[in-house]
C-alpha cells in the first residue's frame, strides 16, 4: 500500500475547504428560492390597471357543486318568470314528513302550527301574518310559497339561510298538505286508516324535535 506524500495531504486539505465553501454559497443562494417575490392576498400592484394584484374571477365562474342549473327548483319560478304550479320534485311521505318538521320549527312561531297565522310570536305582539287558510292563499301556486321563504314577504325575514331549496319546497308541500286538511272529508282518508282519526298518533315532526338540525 502506498503511504500518502505530505504534499497529497496538504492538497485533499484544501480540496475538502473548497467543496465546503462553495456547499455554503449554494446553500446561500437558495434564500432566493425561499424568499420568491410575490403578491400576499389583496396586495397593492402597479402592474394591473385596478391596482389589485389579486384577480377577478373570471366572469359566469360558478364554484364546483354550485352550478343551479336547474333554474325552476332554485328559484320557483319557470322560463316565463311565472311562479311553479306545483312543487318541482316527487313529493313523497318523506318530504312531508321533512316538511311538518322544518315547518314546525321556523314557521309555527308565527303562523301556529295549524297555518292560521296566531302563533306565539304574534301573540306577543309581532304583525299577525294572514291565515294560510283563506281562499287567496289557497288558490295560490306552490312557487309563490317558495318565493316568500327565498326572499321574504313584507315584515316577514326569508329563510333561505336556515332552509336549503329541498327544504323550501318540502315546507310548501306540507303547507299545501296542511291546507288541504281544511277541506278534506272522511272520504279522502284511506279506508285502512281511517281508524287513526279516532286514535290519532303524535304527528312524526313532534317526537324528539330540539330545534336544530
Ligand atoms: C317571525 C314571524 C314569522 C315567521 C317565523 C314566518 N313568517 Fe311568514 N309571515 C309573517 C308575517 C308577519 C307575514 C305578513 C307580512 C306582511 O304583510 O308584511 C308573513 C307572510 C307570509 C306569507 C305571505 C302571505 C301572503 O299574504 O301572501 C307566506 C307564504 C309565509 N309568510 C310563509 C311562511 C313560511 C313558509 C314560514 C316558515 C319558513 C314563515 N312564513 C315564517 C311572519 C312570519
Amino acid at each position: 500500500m502506498r503511504t500518502e506524500t505530505s504534499a497529497a495531504r496538504v492538497l485533499r486539505g484544501v480540496l475538502a475547504a473548497a467543496v465546503l465553501v462553495s456547499a455554503a454559497a449554494l446553500a446561500g443562494c437558495r434564500q432566493d428560492m425561499h424568499q420568491a417575490p410575490r403578491y400576499d392576498p389583496l396586495e397593492q400592484s402597479d402592474f394591473f390597471a385596478d391596482q389589485r394584484a389579486s384577480r377577478p374571477l373570471v366572469e359566469g365562474t360558478v364554484a364546483r357543486g354550485h352550478l343551479r342549473a336547474d333554474k325552476a327548483f332554485y328559484t320557483g319560478k319557470g322560463p316565463d318568470g311565472a311562479f311553479l304550479a306545483r312543487v318541482p320534485v316527487p313529493v313523497t311521505r318523506e318530504v312531508l314528513l321533512r316538511g311538518q318538521e322544518r315547518f314546525n320549527i321556523y314557521c309555527s312561531p308565527c303562523h301556529a302550527a295549524t297555518g292560521e297565522g296566531n302563533g306565539m310570536i304574534v301573540q306577543r305582539g309581532f304583525k299577525a301574518p294572514p291565515s294560510f287558510h283563506i281562499d287567496r292563499l289557497r288558490q295560490e301556486r306552490d312557487g309563490y310559497f317558495y318565493d316568500v321563504m327565498t326572499n321574504g314577504f313584507g315584515v316577514m325575514q326569508d329563510y333561505a339561510a336556515q332552509l336549503k331549496p329541498e327544504d323550501r319546497w318540502a315546507v310548501v308541500a306540507y303547507l299545501r298538505a296542511l291546507q288541504f286538511s281544511r277541506q278534506a272529508t272522511v272520504a279522502d282518508v284511506p279506508e285502512a286508516e281511517r281508524e287513526q282519526l279516532d286514535n290519532p298518533a303524535p304527528p312524526a315532526a313532534q317526537q324528539g324535535t330540539t330545534g336544530h338540525e
